[in-house]
């Protein structure tokens, strides 16, 4: 059993949770994931390490919540325990040999770039972060970005924040304006990924996406995770999460993640339902 020795809500639909694990925390690095279960009849899912501290002994996780395991995750208070929390799992993120490079996050992916971001600053890498959420009401991490950037843009879809505009609109005008990357590592939901890394594709510029199919195991055990990368069969769980942008085929990542939407929305549907009975 894992105690939760903090929660804190980020925005209405994501919640911070820093969990005391010492064996993970002793050897996490930016780019892993854990997998929990919230209890014994829970299912397995993958969240990143947002962060760690070594000296406690804990491990941040912050999730967004979108279906039964993250709500069911959510009614947990602290000083309560969730039943498994394994890890670290994944290879770290490559972030040697980068001099200058541009961290773009969307979304709740803003909490998987902010560690990789951090690092690359506390190397001497200059870093530019660009965040983007669908709105005023949504955006997370802001205060800890800048402290780890450069340069930080934020932007929301509908300008009620930041600047108006998408993550791939700020990339480009960073890039025309001259700035020169030697990485672009992007973070968030697959389509915005998938247009990150057309428009970086253009310019040449390498590229890191992580990649978040379903899992189950996550210790290469299933191929659950697969991915297309360059031709080849790449399992997520072990090769990635992260995966060189210009080879992953994602239209296939976009189908296969959507392959249990009516179960999950059955799912959803009982959990709601389960913790509405328990109010009244
Ligand atoms: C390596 C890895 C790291 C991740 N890190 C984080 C993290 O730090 N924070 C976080 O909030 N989420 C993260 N995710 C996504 C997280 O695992 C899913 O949101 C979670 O499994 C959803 O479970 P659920 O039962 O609540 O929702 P479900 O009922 O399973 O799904 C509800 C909705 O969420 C979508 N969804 C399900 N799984 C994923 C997924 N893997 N990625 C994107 N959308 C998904 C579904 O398509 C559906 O629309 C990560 C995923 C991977 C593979
Ligand atoms: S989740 Fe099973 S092999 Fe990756």
């Amino acid at each position: 059993m894992y105690r939760i020795v903090k929660k804190e809500s980020l925005n209405p639909t994501v919640t911070l949770m820093e969990v005391e694990a010492p064996l993970i925390a002793k050897k996490a690095e930016p780019g892993q994931f854990i997998i929990l279960r919230v209890d014994s009849n829970g299912e397995r899912i993958p969240l990143t390490i947002a962060d760690f501290n070594r000296a406690t002994g804990t491990v941040t996780i912050i999730y967004q919540i979108v279906g039964a395991t993250t709500q069911a995750l959510d009614h947990l208070k602290e000083g309560e325990n969730i039943q498994d929390f394994a890890g670290p799992l994944g290879r770290p993120t490559e972030t040697e040999d980068f001099k200058k490079v541009a961290v773009v996050g969307g979304g709740v992916g803003c909490a998987i770039a902010y560690p990789v971001a951090k690092k690359l600053y506390e190397q001497g890498c200059e870093v530019h972060s660009i965040t983007g959420f669908r709105n005023k009401e949504l955006v997370i991490l802001e205060e800890e970005f800048k402290k780890v950037s450069n340069k930080l843009v934020l932007m929301t879809d509908d300008g009620s924040y930041g600047t108006k505009g998408l993550v791939t609109d700020a990339l480009k005008t960073l890039i025309e304006s001259g700035e020169k990357y030697d990485a672009v590592i992007t973070i968030g939901p697959l389509i915005m990924m998938k247009f990150v890394c057309a428009l970086t594709k253009e310019y040449q510029i390498k590229t890191l996406a992580s990649m978040n199919p379903i899992m189950i195991d996550g210790t290469g055990m299933c191929g659950g995770c697969r991915l297309s990368v360059g031709g080849k069969t790449k399992f997520a769980c072990v090769d990635g999460p992260d995966f060189d942008g210009h080879e992953i085929d994602f239209d296939e990542a976009l189908t296969r993640s959507s392959i249990y939407k009516p179960f999950e929305r059955r799912a959803h549907e009982e959990v709601c339902h389960l913790y509405e009975m328990e109010v009244k």
